[in-house]
């Protein structure tokens, strides 16, 4: 049987790698084979591209035409056999991040990131998406505690966070049924509580 396909999305502090550890190891428990990746990235030549991504400044476009050439690449060589091969995958973001960074963020219009979605996808989506919804301010907090330098991305403005919030939440009501929005002001336990049963429906 056809493994599952499990995105986690949101703005950045906002939980997505937190929780993405967390449900790989609970699935692995229910006896699930699991394999964890993220995006950009999850391949060896994805990683080189993530690594140029989050470090030199580009045209916008470029930066849309690399992350769905990371995302080919993700696909071919590593969702796609895994998910025909019975194996869950967890993936720390996905397409909706393109709509969310290089669309609401930085004003890519949607109509070009839908034509690389279908170019790369031919109709292909997550089982299940969970956006964690996290006030800008409280997620600027929480990664000012981590202590880590900030990426690329990180460095960005709190309007620019503000737009790939709105846009992952307007995403999520244009498309209920895979998206969901977990409100990442509650407790790690309460969190992880939603996230099981979110996993049953699957
Ligand atoms: N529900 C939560 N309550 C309190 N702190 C949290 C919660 N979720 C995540 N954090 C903390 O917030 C920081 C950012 O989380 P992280 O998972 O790295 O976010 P992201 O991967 O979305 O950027 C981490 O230090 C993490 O421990
Ligand atoms: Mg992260």
């Amino acid at each position: 049987m056809r493994g599952k396909f499990i995105t986690l999305e949101g703005i950045d502090g906002a939980g997505k790698s937190t929780h993405h550890a967390w449900l790989v190891g609970y699935l692995k428990s229910q006896g699930r084979e699991v394999v964890a990746t993220r995006e950009p990235g999850g391949t060896e030549l994805g990683e080189k591209l993530r690594a140029l991504l989050l470090s030199e400044p580009m045209h916008l476009e470029t930066e849309a035409l690399l992350m769905f050439a990371a995302r080919r690449e993700h696909l071919d060589k590593l969702i796609l056999p895994a998910l025909k091969s019975g194996k869950w995958v967890v993936s720390d973001r996905f397409t909706d991040a393109s709509y969310a960074y290089q669309g609401g963020g930085r004003g890519l219009a949607r109509e070009k990131i839908q034509v690389l979605e279908r170019w790369v996808q031919t109709g292909f989506q997550p089982d299940i998406t969970v956006v964690f919804d996290l006030p800008t301010e409280i997620a600027c907090e929480r990664l000012a505690k981590t202590g880590q330098a900030p990426d690329r991305f990180e460095l960005e403005t709190r309007a620019f966070f503000e737009r790939v919030r709105k846009t992952y939440l307007r995403r999520a009501v244009t498309e209920p049924d895979r998206i969901k929005v977990v409100d990442s002001r509650q407790s790690l336990d309460d969190i992880r509580k939603i996230l099981e049963k979110f996993i049953v429906t699957l």
